[in-house]
Order: C-alpha cells, then sequence, then structure tokens
C-alpha cells in the first residue's frame, strides 16, 4: 500500500544490471522437483510473493525444501519430491496468493492424485478465469469445481487419468502446463494444441526431469505415466522483467546498459524483435544455455528516433507481459503503433488493456482501444502524474519507467505490488539512472 514518487530522468541509465531470475521458469522447476522421486538442486530460483506462493503449496503437500543459500542470484534449494507416493492431503485450502501460474499448474499437478484439495487465492486471483484448465482436466478424467464464474475457489478431486488430445481455445502456457503436468500420470500420449505457440518451460524442462515430451510447431505432447526424477535447475535472469530496463534505457536518451545472463527462448523476447523493428538499438550475445533454455547478455542504448509498428495476434503470447511497457515506448515512436489480437489482457492481474489505456491517458499520450485490440499515437511528451498499479505488478513497473521519461514527477499508489516479480526494481533503475554520465 505504499506510493512511490519517481522524477523525470536528468541523465541516461548506465552500468550492468544482474536482473532477478525468470518467474516462469522457477514455478516450473519448484513444481517438477516436487513431483520428481529423489533430490532436486535448483538454483536461482526467484525469490519474490508469486514463486513463494508455489513454493510454500508444495511443501504443505510434502514435498521437503531446504533452503541452502538466497542472495543476488535467487535461491538455491534442495527439494526431494514425493515421487511416485504422491502428494500428501493438506488439512486447509491452498493459498495461491496472486499468482496464476501456481493455481492452474498446481490444478494440473493435482488431477493426477486420488486428494481432495482446494485452492484459494487474493481479490484479483480469484477474479480470474479457471474454466480453461478446468474443462481439458475434466475431460481428462479429474473432478474439479469452481464458482458459478468459473473462478477460484477450485476444488481439485484427481485420480486415475486418461490422456487426450486437447485443442486450446486460448494461446497460454499456464493451461499448456496445466494439461502437460497432468499428462505425466495420465495413461498414453496427451496433446495440447494452442492457437499461436506459448511460453515452452515446461516442454523443455520435462525431458531433464525424465518425460518423453514433443513439440512441433503448436503442438506440444506428453507420455505418460511417468515418474519424474531428481535434477539439478539453473534458472536464467527474467527476460520479462528485463523489458523494463530496455524501454527505460531506448527512451532516456544517453543510456547504455548491460544485462547479463538474460532467458533469450524464442517464446519469451517478441519484445527484443518489436523494440529493434521500432529502431531501438539492442544487440543479443549467446552464452552457454541453462539446461535447455537459451540464455545471453543483451546490450541496450537509447536512440533518437522510434517508429511505429504492427504487432501481431502470432506475435502476442511472445510478449504477452511486455504489453503494457512497449505500449509506452509506442507513445514516442512516430506514427500509430497497433496491437492485435490483446483481448488477454483483460484478464491479467488486472484488466490490463483498461489501465494502460487510463494510465498512459493522465500521462498525456493519445490511445485508443476495442475489445482486444490498442492503438498508440506517438509521439507525444508526457507529463508526470498520479497513477496506481491497481495491485499489478507490470503496471507499477511501466508507470516507473514512465516516470522517467515525464516532465516533472510521476507518482505510483500501490507500488508494492512488484514483489510479486521483481521485488529491487525501482532501487535497480534508480542505480543505473545514478551511474548516468552526467548524474
Ligand atoms: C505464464 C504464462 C502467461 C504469463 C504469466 C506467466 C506462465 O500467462 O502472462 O505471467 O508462467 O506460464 P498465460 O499463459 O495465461 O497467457
Amino acid at each position: 500500500m505504499n506510493d512511490v514518487v519517481v522524477g523525470h530522468a536528468g541523465s541516461g541509465l548506465t552500468g550492468e544490471l544482474r536482473l532477478p531470475t525468470d518467474k516462469s521458469i522457477s514455478h516450473r522447476a519448484v513444481l517438477l522437483a516436487a513431483m520428481a522421486e529423489g533430490e532436486s538442486f535448483l538454483i536461482g530460483v526467484l525469490d519474490s510473493t508469486d514463486v513463494r506462493a508455489t513454493v510454500a503449496a508444495v511443501q504443505t503437500l510434502g514435498a521437503s525444501i531446504e533452503i541452502v543459500r538466497t542472495d543476488d542470484r535467487g535461491i538455491q534449494m534442495k527439494v526431494n519430491g514425493w515421487g511416485a507416493g504422491g502428494p500428501i492431503q493438506p488439512a486447509a485450502p491452498i493459498d495461491c496468493g496472486n499468482s496464476g501460474t501456481t493455481a492452474r499448474l498446481l490444478a494440473g499437478v493435482l488431477a493426477g492424485w486420488p486428494l481432495d484439495v482446494t485452492l484459494v487465492g487474493d481479490e484479483s486471483l480469484s477474479k480470474r478465469p479457471m474454466g480453461r484448465i478446468v474443462e481439458p482436466l475434466r475431460r481428462m478424467g479429474a473432478r474439479i469445481e469452481v464458482s458459478a464464474a468459473g473462478t477460484l475457489p477450485m476444488r481439485v478431486r484427481g485420480g486415475d487419468l486418461s490422456a487426450i488430445t486437447y485443442r486450446s481455445p486460448v494461446a497460454s502456457a499456464q493451461v499448456k502446463s496445466a494439461v502437460l503436468l497432468a499428462g505425466v500420470h495420465a495413461s498414453g500420449t496427451t496433446s495440447v494444441t494452442e492457437p499461436f505457440v506459448s511460453r515452452d518451460h515446461a516442454e523443455r524442462m520435462l525431458p531433464a526431469f525424465g518425460a518423453e515430451v514433443t513439440q512441433e510447431s503448436q503442438t506440444a505432447t506428453v507420455t505418460g505415466p511417468v515418474t519424474l526424477k531428481g535434477v539439478q535447475v539453473i534458472v536464467p535472469a527474467d527476460p520479462s522483467s528485463a523489458a523494463f530496463v530496455l524501454a527505460a534505457a531506448t527512451l532516456v536518451p544517453g543510456s547504455n546498459v548491460l544485462l547479463p545472463n538474460v532467458g533469450l527462448n524464442p517464446t519469451r523476447i517478441g519484445l527484443v524483435d518489436v523494440l529493434r523493428d521500432m529502431g531501438a538499438h539492442i544487440t543479443l550475445k549467446n552464452l552457454p544455455a541453462m539446461g535447455n533454455e537459451p540464455v545471453g547478455t543483451i546490450v541496450v542504448q537509447s536512440v533518437e528516433k522510434l517508429s511505429a509498428v504492427t504487432v501481431t495476434a502470432e506475435m502476442v503470447p511472445t510478449l504477452i507481459d511486455e504489453l503494457p511497457v512497449l505500449a509506452l515506448v509506442a507513445t514516442q515512436a512516430e506514427g500509430t503503433t497497433r496491437f492485435e489480437g490483446v483481448g488477454e489482457l483483460r484478464v491479467k492481474e488486472s484488466d490490463r488493456l483498461e489501465a494502460v489505456c487510463q494510465g498512459l491517458e493522465a500521462l498525456g499520450a493519445h490511445v485508443e482501444a476495442g475489445d482486444d485490440w490498442l492503438e498508440v499515437q506517438g509521439p507525444h511528451e508526457l507529463t508526470g502524474t498520479m497513477l496506481s498499479s491497481g495491485g499489478d505488478h507490470r503496471l507499477a513497473m511501466t508507470w516507473a519507467v514512465a516516470g522517467l521519461v515525464a516532465s516533472g514527477e510521476t507518482t505510483i499508489a500501490d507500488f508494492d505490488a512488484v514483489e510479486v516479480s521483481y521485488p529491487t526494481f525501482l532501487a535497480d533503475i534508480l542505480a543505473l539512472v545514478a551511474a548516468g554520465p552526467d548524474a
């Protein structure tokens, strides 16, 4: 419930920044290690409220976790999973907090076991659609109940599952991963086809734990039943956290920032392609992969001029969490930037389409939106104003970047929403500004 004030950046962002580790990969590493037989060693699990919800959930379900160390590379932990014995019946509902990934993926994990578990969440998560996972998991054989609105609380009574061939109406890695995690316990080959390819971290990680997985264009499969075996996982830095630095450094004159060890999975870095198309100066240098995840160093420098582009529905899943900050960048690009197929933004931690329109207009930008499209005109000078995260971490960080670009001061209410994915965001970005050449 805290407010922060961000002033116009008088100098560029410069220096090197070690970003927090990847939220999506961290959730999956903890869940797969909990499902596995034997010990897993996880290096660089993100230390944030969302991932802590997953850690606490699997502990309640019987996985044993020993935290070895916590540092600026995240949490190192040893996990002894429940393996073939399965999870244990919790005494109370499991609280998934603000985390959609925790609720949806956990439902997939629980679908294969004869327990009776209720998942609950905070006010925001309790409004988000669960029908998208309930449908396929029921078809596999799980008994699942949600509210009449299709939301949490969600009661999952699992058991013997059959493999299914599922065509998902949404491009959602949470849906795909939930079905694949259930597929680990189903007899036969479970396949998920999505309209456009979403992040594929589960598909990349499952084979290391011993599952047979295939990936071909929009279809991923897993063959079960299989007991996963504990392994070591190293988590790279999060490209979605990098996004805010890439946007700020592109927009604030005199910037030059280096970001090491960032995940460069092609299903996650659509933002880099789009920023480059707009004229941004971003270079990538590959480093050795971490497991099956490509990793590299990103260098970003400011540019004087950006041009508008069209972001198609097919590109959206590769930059879904980066759309708010990309819309902010578009206010500084020459022409009309159009975003197509962005209806999913309405069911994130907040209605991000509505919130982005309101916030950008309040800053002095010109935007227009429909049910699932957004247009941003530019370039328009931005003026500092009063904004709110609305409890949404990605909006808190987008408005902080806006504050660096806008004249005067920008006040952001409820800034502590950043705890969900990037607790040290403000200190990190202000340190890059303070290191600027004319600071
Ligand atoms: C996530 C997938 C995306 C993303 C979310 C994390 C994941 O959601 O927005 O922040 O870890 O699978 P959808 O898959 O629902 O689009």
